[in-house]
């Protein structure tokens, strides 16, 4: 993913397959993200690294929707499909509307030569290698990981700061030693998965960075596990879920050392002061969390990065407890090739 495309020089990346040269991105009045499950989910994540490194307004859509609301395409807009497949029927028929409108349209896929990556205008190859389980998760990791890096070349050509972009690229060299240091905490992950094995239902919460990996975690635990989740923003609790909490419904909650830290602790307090229990995933032990699994901080940006890869273990370990077939969940299919 990062070999051969940091150049230290002018603090940046190469993107080869980009076609998008420097005068047209500096044009780029809006992103537009589209991609259906966890691509989707990836995109949300991608949207904000866009818009916090390289200021253009970005957001994410599911594909499956957009393409059924004749959208407004604006010549100034740049359309960005996800997909782990490159065949993802909803995916490909947005990319084609898109086109036929006279959209640029570029790719973030990760198998090589699919119809995704050959409709589209341009792209970054993900490199997460062959991804044979139904349920995404290295794709996951390199699809927001491939996010950064495309962020950092539009910001660099915008308004990026070297300094800023040699923080995120030293951030970005950090990335494997972090992950190789999360999958040490397995066993713990395993321990918290046999207790929250029997919950009929659970929650998932994070704020603005971490709501996204909320949305992830959720879709992987309800995939494999058949556990009924749900993922809110923590700041949306006070306006309808937190008549859900009670001690049966455990809660999962993103809570990074970032600027938002008190404002996440605030709703880990509103569940404790309702007898929830609280699974944190965060920088460091939190007092009102019954279980808390400790991540290596990196930088605020590229902190969602790592915070998926604990929680797509404890879907794992849920679901091996339940004694479910993880690689092949039942009623899905690895691609959605049609409507
Ligand atoms: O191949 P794609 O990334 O386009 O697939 C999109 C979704 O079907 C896919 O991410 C799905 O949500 C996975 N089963 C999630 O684990």
């Amino acid at each position: 993913m990062l070999r051969g495309r940091i150049d230290d020089r002018f603090s940046t990346v190469h993107l080869g397959g980009l076609n998008l040269d420097p005068r047209e991105a500096r044009t780029i009045r809006r992103i537009k993200i589209l991609g259906c499950g966890t691509s989707y989910h990836a995109g949300l994540i991608g949207a904000g690294l866009i818009e916090s490194m390289a200021r253009i307004p970005a957001d994410a859509e599911p594909a499956s929707e957009f393409r059924y609301r004749n959208p407004v395409v604006d010549p100034d807009t740049l359309y960005i499909a996800v997909s782990q497949s490159g065949e993802t029927y909803d995916v490909l028929a947005a990319v084609q509307e898109l086109k036929r409108k006279g959209a640029r349209v570029l790719g973030v896929v990760n198998v090589v030569g699919s119809a995704i990556a050959r409709e589209a205008d341009g792209g970054v190859y993900v490199h997460a290698g062959p991804e044979v389980c139904v349920v995404s998760t290295k794709c996951f990791t390199n699809t927001v990981t491939a996010f950064a890096l495309l962020a950092l070349h539009l910001g660099r050509i915008r308004d990026l700061s070297v300094t800023d972009g040699k923080r995120i690229i030293e951030g970005l060299r950090k990335l494997p030693a972090q992950i190789e240091e999360i999958l040490k905490t397995e066993d713990q992950i395993k321990e918290i998965a046999a207790e929250y094995a029997g919950a009929q239902s659970m929650m998932f919460i994070g704020r603005v960075r971490g709501y996204p990996v909320a949305l992830e975690a959720s879709l992987k635990l309800k995939e494999i596990s058949y556990i009924h989740a749900e993922a809110y923003p923590a700041s949306e609790l006070k306006h309808g879920p937190l008549a859900l909490i009670e001690p049966a419904l455990p809660t999962v909650a993103i809570v990074p050392d970032d600027d938002l830290l008190e404002k996440n602790r605030a709703a880990l307090e509103e569940i404790k002061a309702r007898s929830g229990r609280i699974l944190a995933v965060a920088h460091q032990p939190q007092p009102k969390a019954d279980h808390t699994i400790v991540v290596p901080k990196n930088e605020d940006e590229l902190d969602p990065i790592l915070m998926g890869i604990p929680l797509q273990l404890l879907a794992y370990h849920t679901a091996l407890a339940m004694g479910r077939d993880i690689d092949k969940p039942r009623n899905l299919a690895k691609s959605v090739t049609v409507e």
